[in-house]
């Protein structure tokens, strides 16, 4: 009986899946990602870099809202590694969403794996990133979402379309680097060169030659879609002479806003329209660091690409040598301009703002600094004043299991893998963006889990702290679009700040930008069983473990639940 019942709920399963994608012209797409080590040749210096298909950055990969994806993955390179579907909300599929040691061990070299899920709902421009260690440094690519058959963007259908990758590279094989940093417990080399589409530009040595050219013709409209696939900086964007017009963000529309600057923080996506309305020129579009944290090292170079009017387009010598016109970007610490800009984001439409809340949730992020464990010589605490950096949500650093992954050890009830004790308020509460006691600088280590009934409605007060350095941290919450309600500067005052929250037209986005030394509010429903990784999207810190899981229980539907695990997931 018992097994029959397990049977005809698979059947079904399968039944829901394969309905659900015959119906409405809904596509299977197929791909193979061998990921192989290739030479690629950047500032003068060739490396033997990791890459998918032998290319820098990756395939992009393009669906319509409804598809399916169906992505073999052989791992021929010598690192662990996995895939994220970065933005993709994974119903019922957490299988196929990919950080390692959450949701599966890593493809092993010489192994593989298939991701298979389906896109619903969501519509814009995401990307896909290697989820182990640094590797995602080079293995990255687009993922474009467009409108089902027959429905159309709500904007006017641009002339063409560009995606714009922002990425950073290191002179230097990027898993030495964190290796590097695991072992001193110093901050990791910061990068040699930020890039887009893979290539840093013409501001930088060795780099004119391959410089991404972004055409356009006078009187017409492209949309850009602008990916921060960068490992650790928020970054500032813009184009000479141009406003760019936000349509939309992380595969959400947004209403539309008229702007000259953009910053992005790793992992967040914007969709802007472009007109060819100015002199037929060639204008360079620009990249360079937003960084908020005061005193540390970071990467100030600025990468570039070349607008280019068709008229324009250049090809003798002469034309070469007459540069293009340099916009002026943000001041580095320009925290003004990142406010004005997020703080214009609103949906489309009315939201589904979830306002009888559940649980009140309230996580500290930010650095912290571990004294030298007494068995460790000098050289391995190179930290400030012979510390080693760590970092922590909740005073929890987070660490991951070695021999499952949190999903495998929920599914099956492996005990010892994880707790379920991750504190849902600070378990001390102090001045978080005052002068923090230097006694408060050392974080718990542990893999403590939140636990999350099916459909709670959730809120998380997200506040930074000035622990080490008050910094912006774009924190991502896997499996889920969130809303963000508010944002603001010093503590979160519940009295004072829950009136300013927007409950009408929030943005919804997967990731978001907690201002240094301030805090932001988001709001979700727990509507996607599963164990969901929430971190911040800056590799160093993750390193670090600022991060914690979700563990949202299944409902009682069988579209609550889970589905089973495919055959070919593979194990540590
Ligand atoms: Cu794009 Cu867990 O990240």
């Amino acid at each position: 009986m018992e097994i029959f019942n397990k049977f005809s709920l698979i059947c079904l399963g399968v039944f829901i899946v394969v309905c659900s994608a015959l119906s409405a012209n809904a596509e299977v797409h197929r791909h193979k990602f061998v990921i192989e080590a290739t030479k690629v040749k950047r500032l003068c210096k060739t490396h033997n870099t990791i890459t998918v298909n032998g290319m820098f950055p990756g395939p992009t990969l393009e669906i319509n809202n409804g598809d399916t994806l169906e992505v073999l993955v052989l791992n021929k390179a010598r690192y662990n590694v996995t895939i994220h579907w970065h933005g993709v909300r994974q119903m019922r599929t957490g299988w196929a969403d990919g950080p390692e040691f959450v949701t599966q061990c890593p493809i092993r070299p010489g192994g593989s794996y298939t991701y298979r899920f389906t896109v619903q709902g969501q519509e814009g421009t995401l990307w896909w990133h290697a989820h182990s260690s640094w590797l995602r440094a080079t293995v990255y690519g687009a993922l474009i979402v467009r409108p089902k058959d027959g429905e159309s963007y709500p904007f006017p259908k641009p002339k063409r379309e560009t995606l714009i990758l922002l990425g950073e590279w290191w002179d230097a094989n990027p898993i030495d680097v964190v290796r590097e940093a695991t072992r001193t417990g110093a901050a990791p080399n910061v990068s040699d060169a930020y890039t887009i589409n893979g290539q840093p530009g013409d501001l930088y040595k060795c780099s004119s030659k391959g410089t991404t050219i972004v055409p356009i013709d006078s009187g017409e409209t492209n949309l850009l879609r602008v990916i921060n696939a960068a490992l650790n900086q928020p970054l500032f964007f813009k184009v000479a002479n141009h406003k760019l017009t936000i349509v939309g963000a992380d595969a959400s529309y947004t209403k539309p806003f008229t702007t000259s600057v953009l910053m992005l923080g790793p992992g967040q996506t914007t969709d802007v329209l472009i007109r060819g309305d100015q002199k037929q020129s060639r204008y360079y579009m620009a990249a360079r660091a937003y960084q908020s944290a005061q005193n540390a090292a970071f990467d100030n170079t600025t990468t570039t690409a070349i607008l280019e009017y068709k008229s324009a387009s250049c090809n003798t010598r002469k034309c070469k040598a007459a540069n293009p016109i340099m916009p002026s970007l943000p001041a580095y610490n320009d925290t003004n301009s990142v406010t004005t800009f997020s703080q214009s984001f609103r949906s489309r439409e009315k939201a589904e703002v979830p306002t009888d809340i559940d649980e009140s949730l309230f996580f500290t992020v930010g650095l912290g600094l571990n004294n030298c464990p007494q068995n460790f010589p000098k050289s391995r605490c190179q930290g400030p004043n012979g510390t080693r950096f760590t970092a922590s949500m909740n005073n929890v650093s987070f660490v991951l299991p070695r021999n499952f992954s949190l999903l495998q050890a929920h599914q099956q009830g492996i005990p010892g893998v994880f707790t379920t004790d991750f504190p849902g308020t600070p378990p001390l509460k102090f001045d978080y963006t005052g002068n923090v006691s230097r006694s408060l600088f050392q974080p718990v280590p542990g893999t403590k889990l939140y636990k999350l009934k099916y459909g709670s409605r959730v809120q998380i007060v997200i506040q930074d702290t000035s622990i080490v350095t008050p910094e912006n941290h774009p924190i991502h919450l896997h499996g889920y679009d969130f809303y963000i309600v508010a944002e603001g500067f010093g503590n979160f005052n519940p009295k004072t700040d829950t009136s300013k929250f927007n409950l009408v037209d929030p943005p919804l986005r997967n990731t978001v930008g907690v201002p240094v030394n301030g805090w932001a509010v988001i709001r979700f429903v727990a509507d996607n069983p599963g164990v969901w990784l929430m971190h911040c999207h800056l590799d160093v810190h993750i390193n670090w473990g600022l991060a914690m899981a979700f563990l949202v229980e299944n409902g009682v539907g069988e579209l609550q639940i889970i589905q089973p695990p495919p055959s070919d997931l593979p194990i540590c």
